[in-house]
């Protein structure tokens, strides 16, 4: 050949290496296998601590998260506020049972609840004698829930409605499954009715449907009011109302905070539809409920503001109450009538903090919580930072708040990673939304952010669009190598958390989620899983680790303790978000091999077949971590890191000489 077609043909070879190379899709695996080294030291000093808190929970009531998610109440619309205050109203979910010729059914304000008049009104035309006979089973209406209710067989309901009528009234309530059978029943009969009643009753099922519907149901020819409809099951976590599968999926990941009550849902889209947290306490019956205009739907309010600050103790997380500063996503109070605002919410932290004897401690206390709640953060606004009052009024909640609780710390809108804040604030919210690419890089976005200013509160993160699916393995990789970034550089960044959280099937308002519902099952997506491998960061000491790899990987290092059992280790985390396999020679300096506790050493490996592999209800574990022993752990060895995984390499120690200071009460094991 002759050299310049040599040349033609070396070139056109090189530029369709490199092509291969840039534009490799995701998924593209090969057979080459590279190398890679990482060496750290793992007694350095002086000892760089990660927060206690460095990765929790960012809660928001989207896609159901709260109503017809966590929070257990079944019946959907239970006072009938849902179609508005002015009547007659719609009352979706609840559905007739009967024709015109048995029942007319509508909504009047006659309700015995001041803040929620609306009440349901049945005229019954039928009855069990006479000309119009009432059909088999007789009439009423029903409530499907949030797309069916999980009745289970041998578990107890507590049903609680409120009943006015003309007449002595004769009801049967009832739970009924898919197929019309009957799940569980009572009758009541009462002559004692012409006020407005509670009646109150457990019912026990004797057969199981996840899509099960309650009913209230008369064969009587009468008229009867109804309102306050609840039906919750007794076993919820604690009692507090919380789904206990739903809760205990968020407990295993042993969250240092919970972020609530959103995201955009604080701002509301309309001023008048925002998270009003005075109007989320006290008896449920008399909580108003509020459109959720972000994400287009009703909340009867059951998950409220005393309700999240319970859910945060109960998991062991720091409440971080994200507050509206009165500024929704279309309207802005103006700074000079912000005051209002400011004091209501200086009311809700003493609601939060204040003793029993305090003025909104007392109303705390009275709903069965004596002694204060943990709050020591809040957020000011929800990406608010860009608009004409946030500064202003975010300075009246700044000075109103330190003067009375010096101690709280506030969260600002406003990014502090690029330039220097020109306002006040403890830490800055960050949030980023992102493709798996740019996700993967920004590992290094903190790399260069002031060491001098607030830390970072990274509250949303997530790696959206097409390529994401509906939370595949790519997403996870992407976004455990931004986490990566994070725990390197946890001197400035304080707080992490990937959005959103919980979607129920059924009413999917933002995609990618990190954990996935309906009525009877739960499973988490990749996202969900990845973040198993971070808990053990909670109050670790981060280690230096020097690197030399391609620029597909990215890894760190922890030393870490587990407060149950006494074990401390090293966990060396990598994240190969390449089509390469690698030989990684791991070299740990001031730890030697007789030290190491081959036993109980491990190596967890998040990956599939796959990097567009999903979990669902059918395989709720396909992309789930897996924990093999590692042979022959030692302080220097060489690990094969497969193409397109999430691996944890955890060194157990010996001899237990770093405890007590970096506890975490992590499980080596998932
Ligand atoms: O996490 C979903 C939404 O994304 C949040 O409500 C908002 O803060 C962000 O834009």
């Amino acid at each position: 050949m002759e050299p310049k077609y040599a040349a033609c043909v070396v070139l056109a070879f090189s530029l369709m290496v490199i092509t291969t190379y840039y534009l490799q899709p995701h998924g593209v695996v090969t057979d080459a296998t590279q190398t890679a080294s990482l060496s750290l030291n793992a007694s350095q000093s002086p000892a760089k601590k990660i927060s206690q808190r460095m990765f929790g929970l960012a809660f928001e009531e989207i896609n159901h998260s709260g109503a017809g998610g966590l929070w257990a109440e079944l019946v959907s619309n239970r006072g009938f506020e849902a179609g508005g205050p002015n009547t007659p109203s719609n009352i979706s979910p609840w559905t007739i049972i009967g024709n015109e010729a048995s029942i007319l059914v509508s909504t009047d304000r006659s309700s015995c609840f001041d803040k929620n008049k609306v009440a349901l009104q049945m005229e019954v035309l039928c009855d069990v004698d006479g000309e119009n006979i009432c059909p088999a089973g007789g009439v009423g209406v029903y409530n499907p829930g949030y797309w069916g209710m999980n009745i289970e067989k041998g578990k107890r309901y507590r049903v609680v409605f409120y009943v006015r009528s003309l007449q002595p009234v004769e009801m049967s309530i009832s739970f009924i499954g898919s197929k019309d059978q009957k799940l569980a029943t009572s009758d009541i009969k009462d002559d004692n009715v012409a006020e407005w009643k509670k009646v109150e009753m457990v019912l026990e099922a004797y057969g199981s449907d996840a899509n099960s519907r309650l009913q209230l149901t008369t064969s009587k020819r009468s008229t009867i009011w109804l309102d306050q409809v609840s039906a919750l099951p007794l076993d919820t976590h604690n009692g507090h109302g919380f789904r206990q599968d739903l809760f205990d999926i968020l407990a295993a990941l042993k969250p240092g905070f919970i972020r609530f009550p959103g995201g955009s849902y604080v701002e509301g889209d309309r001023l008048m539809n925002a998270f009003r947290w005075r109007e989320t306490i006290g008896a449920w019956e008399e909580r108003p409920g509020r459109f959720n205009d972000v994400w287009q739907y009703w909340t009867d309010d059951g998950l409220g503001y005393f309700e999240y600050l319970q859910l945060a103790e109960d998991l062991g997380a720091s409440p971080i109450w994200v507050v509206n500063i009165g500024i929704s996503i279309n309207e802005q109070v103006d700074t000079s009538l912000i005051m209002p605002f400011v004091q209501d919410t200086l009311d809700a932290i003493e609601f939060a903090r204040g003793d029993a004897s305090s003025t909104m401690g007392s109303a705390r206390a009275a709903m069965g919580h004596l002694e204060p709640f943990d709050l020591q953060y809040v957020a000011a606004g929800n990406q608010d930072c860009w608009k004409k009052n946030y500064r202003g009024s975010y300075m009246k909640f700044y000075n109103a708040i330190k003067g009375v609780y010096p101690d709280i710390k506030i969260i600002t809108n406003c990014d502090a990673s690029a330039a220097v804040l020109d306002h006040p604030a403890d830490l800055y919210d960050y949030h980023v939304y992102t493709n798996a690419n740019s996700m993967f890089s920004m590992a290094h976005n903190f790399d260069h952010a002031s060491r001098n200013g607030p830390k970072a509160f990274v509250s949303e993160y997530a790696v959206t669009g097409g390529e994401a699916g509906r939370g595949n393995l790519l997403k996870a990789l992407a976004e455990a190598g931004f986490l990566i970034g994070l725990e390197r550089n946890s001197d400035v960044v304080e707080m992490a958390s990937s959005a959103p959280l919980f979607v129920n099937v059924n009413n999917q308002r933002f995609n990618p989620d990190a954990i996935v519902f309906d009525s009877s099952k739960v499973y988490g997506t990749p996202t969900y899983w990845m973040q198993h491998l971070f808990k053990a960061s909670n109050g670790a000491t981060l280690l230096d680790s020097t690197l030399q790899s391609p620029s597909s990987l990215t890894a760190s290092a922890i030393s870490w303790t587990d407060a149950d059992s006494g074990r401390s280790y090293i966990r060396v985390k990598v994240v190969n978000f390449g089509g390469n396999r690698l030989n990684l020679r791991l070299a740990i300096e001031g730890l030697d091999n007789k030290s190491i506790e081959s036993a109980g050493s491990t190596l967890t490996t998040l990956t599939s077949t796959n990097v567009k592999d999903e979990n669902s209800f059918n395989e709720p574990k396909k992309v789930a971590p897996v924990i093999n022993a590692l042979k022959n752990a030692s302080n220097k060895m060489t690990v094969i890191i497969p193409p397109y995984s999430f691996i944890s390499i955890d060194l157990q120690r010996k001899s237990n000489v770093i405890q007590d200071a970096e506890s975490n009460g992590v499980h080596a094991s998932l």
